[in-house]
């Protein structure tokens, strides 16, 4: 099922579609929309957990902690007011871990992701793909120009997302690939994203890719530092063609 898809046509060369052996990565369609937005939905709060067992297992935070319980139970002579603050903060740790995930979520289906057609099928430059197994939407991902004074001839690479059932299986790669090709196409230099320290299984893949890490940052959260909330750059130089 190689071809052009004649309802993109200011993409036609650089946007389209590509066979795998078990599952077809096309177009996004309109029907879709659910499917898509609650894989992405699902995809991101996941790792809400992991989060919040990273910045347990840091040390300042540990060290707050153990410095509530001890004045309290200095102040207080009793076990059940330390406990309790103690485990309000753990509780706090969650939420705020949570919030970040949450946030960007909500922004992410109010903005791009509310008419996707619009926003990534219909412009220069944008593009959207899932993976099809049996009819079924097993992946997702887009391209878009990056958001950078630098980003001219580069591409971004977003919304990868591929539901648990489905993983393992090498279509995150396919998506991956098919960004890479996308890019290549059009003559860009690199392909560039963003991921969250927490997302584990995303920097493995980049990392087997070839993407390398360029810089890290912190989320734009008043608390991003306290709870280490970290997010890691990565970018793919396309080797030049002669
Ligand atoms: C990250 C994600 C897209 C990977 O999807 P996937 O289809 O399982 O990935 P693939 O099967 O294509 O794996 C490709 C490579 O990534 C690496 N990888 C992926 N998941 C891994 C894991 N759990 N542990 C170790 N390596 C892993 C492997 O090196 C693998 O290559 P290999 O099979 O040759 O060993 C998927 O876990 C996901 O959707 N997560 C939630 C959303 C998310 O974090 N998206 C990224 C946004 S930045």
């Amino acid at each position: 099922m190689q071809g052009v898809i004649d309802t993109v046509p200011h993409t036609r060369l650089m946007c389209q579609e590509e066979t795998m052996p078990d599952y077809v990565i096309r177009l996004y369609k309109d029907s879709d929309y659910e499917a898509v937005r609650d894989m992405f939905s699902r995809g991101i709060n996941e790792h809400t957990k992991a989060a919040f067992f990273h910045t347990l297992s840091l040390p300042h935070v540990w060290a707050l902690l153990l410095a509530v319980f001890l004045v309290l139970l200095q102040t207080t002579g009793s076990y059940l007011l330390p406990t309790m603050a103690v485990s309000l903060g753990v509780a706090g740790q969650w939420l705020m871990n949570r919030h970040v995930y949450v946030t960007y979520v909500s922004h992410s289906l109010a903005t791009d992701m509310t008419n996707i057609r619009k926003y990534y099928l219909q412009r220069d430059g944008y593009c959207f793909w899932v993976a099809e197994l049996a009819g079924e939407v097993v992946g997702m991902v887009a391209a878009i120009p990056p958001d950078s004074p630098t980003g001219e001839n580069q591409v971004e690479l977003k919304r990868l997302s591929v539901p648990a059932k489905h993983r393992g299986k090498g279509i995150a790669k396919a998506l991956c690939s098919t960004v890479i090709d996308y890019a290549r196409r059009r003559g860009g230099s690199a392909v560039l994203l963003s991921t969250s320290l927490s997302q584990n299984d995303a920097s493995k893949l980049y990392l087997k890719l070839g993407f390398r890490r360029t810089t890290t940052g912190y989320a734009p959260f008043i608390f991003a530092k306290f709870i280490d909330f970290r997010i890691l750059f990565y970018q793919y130089d396309i080797p030049v063609q002669r």
